[in-house]
């Protein structure tokens, strides 16, 4: 059976193009993308965690939020490959789901309908979301699938489409599906 890589391999990959432990110093200095999703993914391996850990959890969190102004839950479970090309501003729901593969542009939100109602959307593989656009509610992102910067979407989007406007329509349905990643060196 193939071994999936580390989560963080991936992330790397994705925002920086760099392997390795020697790439993954670099990518830290260099890609605020990088950071961000490593802090992600230790954030969230400290909640599962448990007990003591959830101090990390919480320290971790907050430093994504002063540092980078992005407020990514930890209790969203996020595939490997988060890029995250100018985060700046990005939320994303604890209800919400993210496939491998995503990436978010600054401005970013991902979130519930109305408050009290907890479904959030599930972007599935290899979808990217320019910037400052909004998914909100019980929606599902089909795999490869672009949102248009400044959209407002509020219902599912196939695979492969192009979704813009307030609310959003499909505005072109793509061939080829999103960018993924698949390999590791
Ligand atoms: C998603 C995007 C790539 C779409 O590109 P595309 O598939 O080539 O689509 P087109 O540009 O051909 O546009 C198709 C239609 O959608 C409309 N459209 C495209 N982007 C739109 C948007 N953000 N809001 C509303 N309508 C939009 C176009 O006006 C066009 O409408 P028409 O067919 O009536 O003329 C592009 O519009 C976009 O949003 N880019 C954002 C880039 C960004 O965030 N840059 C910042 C990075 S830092």
């Amino acid at each position: 059976m193939k071994q999936e890589p580390a989560l963080w391999r991936v992330d790397l990959l994705a925002n920086c193009n760099r392997s390795g432990a020697k790439g993954a110093i670099l990518g830290w200095f260099t890609s605020p993308g990088f950071a961000v999703a490593t802090y992600y993914r230790v954030t969230r391996w400290a909640l599962l965690k448990g007990g003591l850990h959830k101090l990390v959890s919480m320290i971790t969190w907050r430093r994504i939020v002063k540092d980078y102004g992005c407020y990514i839950s930890p209790k969203a479970p996020i595939g490997a490959g988060l890029r995250l090309p100018h985060p700046i501003g990005v939320v994303v729901a604890e209800t919400a789901t993210l496939g491998r593969n995503v990436t978010l542009y600054q401005g970013v939100t991902i979130g519930r309908r109305l408050a009290e109602n907890g479904a959030a959307p599930v972007l599935e593989d290899g979808v990217t979301v320019y910037a400052n656009a909004a998914l909100i509610g019980d929606i599902r992102i089909g795999r490869g699938a672009v949102v248009a910067a400044n959209s407002v979407v509020l219902c599912d989007v196939p695979a492969g489409a192009v979704a813009a406007g307030a609310p959003a329509k499909v505005v072109r349905r793509k061939v080829e599906a999103g960018p993924i990643v698949e390999e590791v060196a």
